[in-house]
Formats: C-alpha cells, structure tokens, sequence
C-alpha cells in the first residue's frame, strides 16, 4: 500500500484560476489536484484533496488526518495568518506538514509575512503557483523515504 498524503486547501482557493490571476495566475484548483494526481503516482504516493471555505470543516479534517495519513500537505490560505485552531490542529496531528502557497508571500503584504503553520511545518514552498504542490509532494515523498529507511536500514 502506497503512504497516503492528505492535501488541504483553505478559504478562496476554489477561486484560483478566476481570482486575482496576477497574482495566483490562471490555473484552477481542479488543474492542480490533476496535477498532484499525476505526480502523486509517479512517487508512488496516494492524495486526498480536499478545500474548505470553513475553519472548523478544516480542523475537522485534519484531526482525522492522524492514523489514516502519513504526511499533510497544507495551504491554509488566510488562515495561514490568523489561525491558532488550525495550527493546534496540525500539533494534535502529529504528522509531517509540508505548507504550501502559490504566491510568495514575504513579497507581499506584512501581515502575510506572518505563518502560524510555519511554527509546525516540517518546510515551506511559495511563490510558485500550483507547481508548489507537486515540490511539496516530492519532499514529502522524501520525508517518507527517509523515515522508513531509518526504521529498518538497509531494506530500501
Ligand atoms: C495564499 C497566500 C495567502 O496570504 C492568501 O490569503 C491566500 C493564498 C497563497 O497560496 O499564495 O488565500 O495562501
């Protein structure tokens, strides 16, 4: 059984592809779970994707995350920046987080500069656009790799 990756997506990032394409460009949500499809088995990875406009829909999420997943991968969109329920979420999970943003937001406003899911994430990859989730697949699928290696080496 391939390791399972749950990718979560917050609020507006059902727009991309329509919402401000100066700065999140044209590709859709739909364009980059495909993506992340492909990608995923390719690395022998298995995804569930998921977005939620809602903060409690994505904490809900996450705490089932713990079992069932063995790494997330997490574009909180502005809850980015004001969650503490999703960054206690993400602690309770105990899984590696990978977090990911289409724009690169140091180049942006101050306020985005400030990453509450930075404080747990295992590493970050923005500012570019929906391939950010597919580098974000690969180090998971490296996380992954080393993890078992370092549980029986020698088998991999
Ligand atoms: C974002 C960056 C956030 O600051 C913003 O609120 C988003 C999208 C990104 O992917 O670049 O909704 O997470």
């Amino acid at each position: 059984m391939h390791p399972k990756i749950l990718v979560l997506n917050g609020p507006n990032l059902n727009l991309l592809g329509t919402r401000e394409p100066t700065i999140y460009g044209r590709t859709t949500l739909v364009d980059i779970e495909e993506a992340c499809r492909r990608r995923a088995s390719a690395l022998e990875l298995e995804v569930e994707f998921r977005q939620s406009n809602h903060e409690g829909e994505l904490v809900g999420w996450i705490q089932q995350a713990r079992g069932t997943y063995q790494a997330m991968i997490v574009n909180a969109g502005a809850y980015t920046h004001s969650s503490i329920a999703i960054l206690d979420a993400l602690a309770a999970a105990d899984l590696p987080v990978i977090e990911v943003h289409l724009s690169n937001i140091f180049r942006r406003e101050a306020f985005r500069h400030h990453s509450y899911v930075s404080t747990i994430a295992r590493g970050m990859v923005c500012g570019f656009g929906g391939f950010g989730y597919e580098l974000a697949l690969e180090a998971a699928a490296q996380l992954l790799r080393l993890a078992a290696e370092a549980k029986s080496p020698g088998t991999t």
